[in-house]
């Protein structure tokens, strides 16, 4: 393994922002520091770069196995890459489902074979995301499964639910929840409000969404069990969520990139590129997300990278299945927006890597500060850098992306995992 010094970059990490050389050798962090140097190293010139521990995805759909036409392993793991992630968790909406052993151990292997990312399968709550009876959790969380979740669905069953969580207190399970009630949504293809109302076709409530929020950290509160909430998208649920904290409940939320910069408005279109669930709300909902990333109620960037393909999201808007990619852009997208609201890069950084490293129990390979010694698992991403994405060149089987002619600002230009190259000069390597 070649050794590589990324020189002249800005280190931005759990102990700050400064000017830093970083060497790595030998698939670790060796040194970081002032003009570090290695006979025989190759050189990344990271000047005006910021370099990072890489991002790690909490909500990243794959297809495989099942739905190959749409994604592959390899594919997403390329998007990912590409987009500055190291680590990955794969939904579990696959076909079959992955509520077994076999299927978590098929994904797991998949992604070492594509060698772009960590893939870390998720597993579900329920068996088939049925809602009925509840997966084999013991079984799962040896094949190394710490997220659970029906994603796609919320577990209805208020019952099943809390039995679930009394049993993810003894198993370090951590219980994510796709929060939506589904009798409030029937038919629903956008979110209920003006828009809706004007375009006359049915609305999926902000209640909807809420209600289940709120039910899960009262459970949450009597069982003791650890929750994440996926894709938070109503200033609501951020509210449920911000008291939630402050009551100092095991409780953490992520939001996605297009909840933090879309609005409904955009289906005035009756483009199915810009369907998705839980559906882009409103601006106030919009300034409720940002608010709640910039003091730490929203705890993650989370992409719910969900392709479809082109013939599936050209269907009437009532047809076509919900869902955007997100990997390639998630940087681009969220950087201008959380900069231009306060953040610190420090703070932008922790969202897209460390703190969702240590919500999936990431966090011994990834997201770890640059230090002698830690994986070398990094990013390096030019912040001022603008650009459009070209849906057409997007490495993703899929080209679902509601971002095609909107100016994006940071991208990534090399991605390490484990001292290796995957992303070089913004190309994959493999
Ligand atoms: C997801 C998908 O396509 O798997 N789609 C989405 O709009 N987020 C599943 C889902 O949550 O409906």
């Amino acid at each position: 393994m070649t050794a590589i010094v990324i020189a002249g970059g800005r280190v931005v990490d759990q102990n700050g922002d400064r000017p830093a050389d970083v060497l790595v050798d030998d698939g670790v962090v060796k040194a970081v520091g002032d003009k570090l140097r290695m006979p025989g190293a190759d050189t990344i010139d990271a000047s005006g770069c910021v370099v990072a521990p890489g991002f790690v995805d909490l909500h990243t759909h794959l297809r495989e196995p099942g739905h190959e036409e749409a994604e592959t392993i390899e594919t997403g793991s390329r998007a990912a890459a590409l987009g500055g992630y190291t680590a990955v968790v794969a939904m579990p909406n696959t076909d079959p489902a992955a509520d077994s052993r076999a299927v978590v151990d098929f994904v797991r292997a998949a992604g070492e074979r594509a060698g772009l990312c960590d893939v870390r399968p998720s597993g579900c709550i329920t068996v088939g995301r049925a809602g009925e009876r509840l997966a084999p959790f013991g079984e799962l969380v040896e094949a190394g499964v710490r997220i659970f979740t029906d994603d796609g669905a919320g577990v209805q069953d208020p019952q099943l639910m809390r039995r679930a969580m009394e049993y993810s207190t003894g198993l370090d399970m951590v219980l994510a929840q796709h929060c939506e009630v589904s009798a409030l949504t029937r038919g629903a293809v956008m979110h209920e409000g003006r828009c809706c109302s004007e375009l006359g076709v049915p609305g999926w409530p902000a209640l909807a969404e809420e209600l289940m929020v709120h039910r899960d950290i009262e459970l949450a509160r009597l069982t003791g069990a650890r929750i994440h909430v996926l894709h938070l998208s109503t200033a609501g649920s951020v509210e449920l969520v911000r008291r939630a904290k402050a009551d100092g409940l095991p409780v953490t939320a992520e939001a996605t990139p297009h909840h933090l910069s879309l609005t409904d408005e955009q289906l005035r279109s009756f483009d199915a590129t810009y369907k998705v669930n839980p559906p882009l709300r409103t601006m106030a909902d919009i300034e409720a997300l940002v608010a709640g990333l910039a003091d730490g109620t929203i705890d993650a960037i989370a992409t719910d990278h969900a392709p479809h393909p082109a013939d599936h999201k050209e269907r009437p808007l009532d047809e076509a299945p919900p869902g955007m990619v997100g990997l390639e852009t998630a940087l681009g997208v969220c950087l201008p927006i959380l900069s231009d609201a306060g953040m610190s890069l420090v703070d932008i950084v922790a969202a897209l890597s460390w703190k969702p490293a240590a919500i999936a129990r990431l966090d011994e390979e990834h997201g770890r500060a640059l230090e002698p010694g830690a994986p070398a698992n990094l990013v390096v991403f030019d912040p001022a850098a603008e650009w459009e994405v070209v849906p057409a060149r997007l490495a993703s089987r899929s080209h679902n992306t509601p971002f095609a002619g909107r100016p994006l600002r940071g991208r990534v230009r090399h991605t390490l995992l484990h001292g290796v190259a995957t992303v070089d000069t913004g190309t994959a390597t493999r």
